[in-house]
């Protein structure tokens, strides 16, 4: 069983979920996300649990895990959930904590990849699933899919493409996870059976 976090539309989650995946919960900072409707729509159970109510960032981050582990999951899916996490929190879910991001870490850390990657005139450009580690954006790679851009692509092209591939991988990397598959030695992530980490993207 896996919970994902969202804070906004949720799509990531929402591919999870249509992938078949054991969606225990799905938890959202914001009460207002677009995905947590999604989720109701699929009797999946929802929380908020609203950063704002909170004084202080590990005082969140404790309520935050308490509402997790009621459902005693496996994994924990970061998806879209736009918080920094507090190096306490990574390491109560070291090794079985999940993220998704917008880009070929370790390039483009950190928001507006897609902008970024085109003013950087990056030829190849895509999204990682990473274990999370307390460092932003970063942490072992489990699997990547990259794709060509476009010449004079813009921002919003460029991401949506990119998302079609999140939507590829993010369900496959948890699904390793949870089938046991996925071996760390020296923060670099092998899968038994030798499945490809790399999705090369013809569109
Ligand atoms: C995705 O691009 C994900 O890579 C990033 O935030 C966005 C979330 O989109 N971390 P969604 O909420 O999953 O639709």
């Amino acid at each position: 069983m896996l919970v994902v976090l969202i804070s906004g539309r949720g799509s990531n989650m929402q591919a999870l979920v249509e992938a078949g995946l054991p969606v225990a919960a799905v938890i959202s900072n914001r009460a207002d996300a677009g995905g947590l409707e999604f989720a109701r729509s699929r009797r999946i159970p929802t929380a908020v649990a609203d950063h704002a109510g909170f004084a202080s960032r590990e005082a969140f981050d404790e309520a935050l895990a308490r509402e997790i582990d009621r459902h005693r999951p496996r994994l924990v899916a970061l998806a879209g959930f736009m918080r920094v996490l507090t190096p306490g929190f990574v390491a109560r879910y070291h090794n079985r904590l999940l993220n998704i991001h917008p880009s070929l870490l370790p390039a483009f850390p950190g928001l507006d990849t897609h902008a970024r990657a085109l003013a950087a005139g990056v030829k190849l450009h895509g999204c990682t699933v990473h274990f999370v580690t307390a460092e932003l954006d970063s942490g072992p790679i489990v699997i990547q899919a990259a794709l060509g851009v476009r010449p004079g692509e813009q921002p919003a092209e460029l991401a949506a493409r990119v998302l079609r591939q999140e939507h590829v991988i993010y369900p496959r990397a948890a699904r390793w996870f949870l089938e046991d598959k996925l071996v760390i030695q020296d923060a670099v992530v092998r899968v038994k059976g030798d499945d490809a980490q790399l999705v090369l993207a013809a569109d």
